[in-house]
This record gives structure tokens, sequence and C-alpha cells, in this order.
């Protein structure tokens, strides 16, 4: 199967890790300068691929993608991205959107965990994604009713999360003037602020 090699080098100078990483821990960032260029199918496989390999509770994987990677599709699905978010959003060559199936698959009962383990597979595939050189982000900023309507996902069986706008890195210059200035690497609360030892002292 012919990947196409990592390329992407982000600028993560403001992000140091404060202990041993794998780097595409602290690399993978958000942003939202997208080339409209086509995915090769491999890769949009690939990134799938590593989705499913997610660990989820009773390995009941609940998970449910569907994507927008060609005229027609992504045409349709567009206007489900908030106003906001299609501002940049629009240029993605993938769109895709992230329900959880409500109950266990067998039980029939309340699976609790289940967006919990989506957010896992969602994880799995920006790691994944970040290694082929190409850039995730993720939105909530979406209309859910029109997730459930236009994709024709049943909401009695799952709930709508978010969308995902796959693509490369485009030059940050194309973006409009306030997206510009925000295209930059984030940083993070030391671990300290949210790993603690034997018990929660409070915040
Ligand atoms: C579930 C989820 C929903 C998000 N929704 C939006 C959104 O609607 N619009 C947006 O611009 N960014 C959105 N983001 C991106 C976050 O703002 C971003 O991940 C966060 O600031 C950390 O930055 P980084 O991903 O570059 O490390 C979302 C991220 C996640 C995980």
């Amino acid at each position: 199967m012919a990947l196409s090699l990592p390329t992407t080098v982000a600028p993560v100078a403001i992000r140091t890790p404060d202990a041993d990483v794998d780097p595409a821990f602290v690399g993978r960032w958000s942003s939202r300068s997208f080339s409209s260029e086509p995915l090769a199918p491999d890769q949009v496989r690939s990134l799938f691929e590593a989705a499913r390999w997610a660990p989820s509770a009773s390995n009941l994987q609940p998970w449910l993608f569907v994507y927008a990677d060609d005229d027609e599709t992504l045409l349709r699905a567009r206007p489900i991205v908030r106003d906001s978010n299609r501002r940049w959003a629009d240029n993605a060559p993938l769109l895709v959107f992230v329900f959880a199936r409500r109950k266990h698959a067998k039980t029939g009962e309340d699976n609790r965990l289940a967006a919990f383990d989506t957010g896992a597979a969602w994880m799995s595939l920006a790691i994944q994604a970040h290694k082929l050189g190409l850039v995730t982000h993720a939105m909530g900023g979406i209309h859910h009713d029109r997730a459930y309507e236009v994709l024709g996902v049943p909401k009695a069986d799952y709930e709508s999360l978010c969308a995902i706008a796959v693509g490369r890195r485009d030059a940050a210059e194309r973006l409009p003037e306030d997206l510009r200035a925000r295209e930059t690497p984030s940083i993070r609360r030391p671990v300290a602020e949210f790993a603690v030892r034997g018990a929660f002292k409070g915040a």
C-alpha cells in the first residue's frame, strides 16, 4: 500500500514537553489553513484504520464516522458546519462527522462510555493523520440537527458529537487576517494540575 510519507513539520517551537514523549503528541495541532487538494484513498483508509484499533468498553467500538471527500458529498456536508468554522473548514478536502452509538449493541442498555471511546478513536485518527503529514481540526461547532438529517443517521441510535476537517496544511497567509493571527500552536496546563497522586486535593 503506497502511503505518502510524513512531510509536515509543524511550527511547534512554543511547545516544549516537560517529559520524554513521542513527538507526535506535541507536534499535532489544529491549524485552520487547509489546502483543498484531495487526499489519496490510501490516506483516508489509513485514518480510519487507525481509529479502528482504538480501545473501547466491552470492545463495543461505538464510533461512527460519516465522511465527505468529493464534490458531491462535500457540497451536501459543508452546510452542517457552523458558519464560523466554515470560513476555514470549507477548504478541507475531507470532512468527517463523528457519532457515538448510544446503546450497547447486544444488551440494548445505555452505553455511558460511548463518547469517551469515540474520543479515543478520534485521537487515533488525528495522530495517524499527523504521521502522514496531514492536519486535523475537530469542530464542535456544527448543526447537529442537520447532521442527522443530511447524513441519514438515526438520532435515536446515535449521538452527533462533532466534525473533523482533514487535509494538508496550506500557507497561513491565505487565511483571513483574524484567523491568521490565531494560526499558531497552543500551550497546555502543566501535568501537576491534572495528574495527582493518591487523592484529589481541590482545584
Ligand atoms: C471536540 C472538539 C471540538 C472543537 N471545536 C472547535 C470548533 O468548533 N472550532 C474551532 O475552531 N476549533 C475547535 N476545536 C479545536 C480546539 O480549539 C483545539 O483542539 C484546542 O484549542 C487545542 O489546540 P490544538 O488542537 O491546536 O492542540 C475543537 C476541538 C475538539 C477536540
